[in-house]
């Protein structure tokens, strides 16, 4: 059998933030956050809309293109680290019930940024299992919702929804799909990229928990250079494994970080930067869900064409990191 993705799809919030407008508020400016990590401008979510809202949005979108019934769904798969509520209820089965959809199962990955690579996977391994023929699989974030905008590193990150059918085939015509995955995790250094209370080791009913226990703290520097590390070592892995050269690669999709971060990655691999799909620029990081917007925009600029071989990318909060090679 192929595990294939069948049709991919995406919302962005309409609300459209520019450098110069944190810079009325933060000390930073539009030079540097373009020097330093080629954001231009994020979207934002509005005060009503929670991740389940883009995500489920997102996922109409990818039903619509994929011409399939709500109702052919055998699972939804939601990656996010931002969801509506914590444990109770997850995001999938929010998404599932504004859907109107009767799966066998929803649930929620919370693998950091790297979600929606450890989703496909996962989704991959259960289409083989169950006797169904299309998993949903969501990245959705509303990273804004855990920023502190006093924090500088809050000019890095936006909110979105990608989202993907996958569906089983039969390999009649050839193996394409996702044909290959490598999902990591190094828990030392989760301290490096968290929120730090509001779980269940500092809960939220203490009350009086200080701002920056309750949104995202990053230790930029140990990230980043754990980033290009990891980019470098799982394409070395994927390409090896998969008998993969460059030239047999039409397009890398990494998560939307830091262009700096791709840039180095590429220059240590020596691989042409034009490989690497970069859209960072429009959208900021989007965690969970910038791999699946970035293959959305791909299938709209027609560079995602049958039989192409794409290698996504990913790394995140932790830390986990790992890697999809996809025949489309
Ligand atoms: N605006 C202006 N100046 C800033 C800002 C800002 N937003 N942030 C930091 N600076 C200043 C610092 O104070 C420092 O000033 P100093 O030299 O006077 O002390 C200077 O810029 C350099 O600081 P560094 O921290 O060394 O800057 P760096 O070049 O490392 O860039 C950054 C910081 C962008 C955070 C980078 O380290 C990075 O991209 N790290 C990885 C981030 C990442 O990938 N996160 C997400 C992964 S997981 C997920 O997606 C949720």
């Amino acid at each position: 059998m192929n595990f294939v993705i069948q049709s991919v799809g995406s919302y962005i919030p309409a609300k459209r933030v520019t450098n110069d407008e944190l810079a009325l508020t933060l000390d930073t400016s539009d030079e540097w956050i373009r020097s330093h990590t080629g954001i231009g401008y994020r979207h934002i979510a509005s005060d009503d809309e929670a991740a389940s809202d883009l995500g489920y949005k997102a996922a109409l979108d990818a039903l619509q293109h994929a011409s399939i019934d709500v109702r052919k769904l055998g699972g939804i798969i939601t990656a996010t680290a931002t969801p509506d509520y914590y444990g109770f209820p997850s995001t999938a089965c929010v998404i599932q019930d504004k859907l109107k959809a009767q799966p066998a199962f929803a649930f929620d990955v919370a693998a950091g940024c790297s979600g929606f690579i450890y989703g496909l996977e996962i989704a991959k391994g259960l289409l083989r299992q169950e006797s169904m023929q299309h998993i949903l699989v969501i990245g959705t974030e509303k990273l804004t919702s855990v920023v502190d905008w006093k924090d500088r590193n809050s000019v890095l990150f936006g909110d979105g929804a990608g989202a993907v059918i996958v569906s089983s085939e039969k390999a009649d015509n050839g193996v394409r799909g996702i044909i290959d995955s490598e999902l990591h995790a190094d828990g030392s250094g989760a301290d490096s990229l968290m929120v730090a209370a509001g779980g269940s080791r500092k809960p939220m009913k203490l009350g009086n928990l200080p701002m920056e226990e309750i949104t995202l703290r990053m230790e930029g520097r140990r990230v980043y250079n754990f980033a290009v590390s990891v980019i470098v070592g799982t394409l070395r892995s994927l390409m090896e494994r998969n008998q993969l050269g460059i030239d047999d690669i039409s397009y890398i999709v990494p998560h939307q970080a830091n262009i700096r971060i791709i840039q180095a990655a590429a220059k240590r691999l020596g691989f042409p930067f034009e490989k690497f799909y970069v859209n960072i620029e429009d959208l900021a990081n989007t965690s969970a869900a910038s791999i699946p917007i970035a293959l959305k925009e791909m299938d709209e600029k027609g560079l995602l064409r049958r039989g192409d071989t794409i290698v996504t990318i990913g790394f995140g909060s932790g830390l986990t990191y790992g890697g999809n090679v996809i025949v489309w």
